[in-house]
């Protein structure tokens, strides 16, 4: 059952540990679509991203990132993506994302403390002279202009169960006027 009128992928963005692949996952099931994320398909083909950004560095890690997200936004049927953090900072990326619906998932500081000093998988998160928190912050602030303009809806994810927000965005995803491909 798909409950969305848009014939459309949606794609989630935003910073890391805002719950993209929690709150993806649970889209995806409510919109009986698949779920996809990025993190998830480049471990699949090349092992953990801590690693691959020690062994090869950031930059190869963007390009296979760019590669992955645009194999799968070339598809033609209807997912839900969920994108790694900093995968909206590639033009090419940013320009396919045109076809997409895309959803800025937006948090705060406050909000993601918990998850964040719980640990994962972030090397861009471990710093010698800056705490986790205010690591996250300072990346927030230098992405967030281009999460806004990417965006075509926002959903606050500073309170609420995955299970909430989902159904929170899928109530204003099927409301949406307008955007549908035919
Ligand atoms: C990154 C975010 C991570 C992962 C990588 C880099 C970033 O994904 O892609 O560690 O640059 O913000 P999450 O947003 O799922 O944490």
């Amino acid at each position: 059952m798909n409950r969305l009128p848009a014939h459309r992928s949606i794609v989630l963005i935003g910073p890391m540990a805002v719950g993209k692949s929690t709150v993806g996952a649970q889209l995806a099931r409510l919109a009986g679509r698949e779920f996809l994320d990025s993190d998830q398909l480049f471990e699949e083909k090349h092992g953990p991203i801590p690693a691959a950004f020690s062994s090869y560095g950031e930059r190869w890690f963007r390009e296979v990132e760019a590669r992955i997200i645009a194999s799968v936004l070339a598809r033609r049927d209807q997912y839900v993506l969920s994108l790694g953090g900093g995968a909206v900072l590639d033009t090419g990326t940013q320009q396919l994302l045109g076809q997409s619906t895309v959803v800025f998932l937006e948090a705060d500081a406050d909000a993601v403390r918990e998850r964040i000093k719980r640990g994962g998988n972030r090397p861009l998160l471990q710093s010698a002279d800056q705490d986790p928190v205010q690591r996250w912050s300072q990346v927030f602030a230098d992405r967030e202009s281009v999460y806004r303009r990417l965006a075509d809806l926002t959903l606050d994810v500073r309170d609420g169960s995955p299970e909430v927000l989902a159904t929170e965005l899928m109530t204003l995803l099927e409301n949406r006027p307008g955007k549908e491909v035919q």
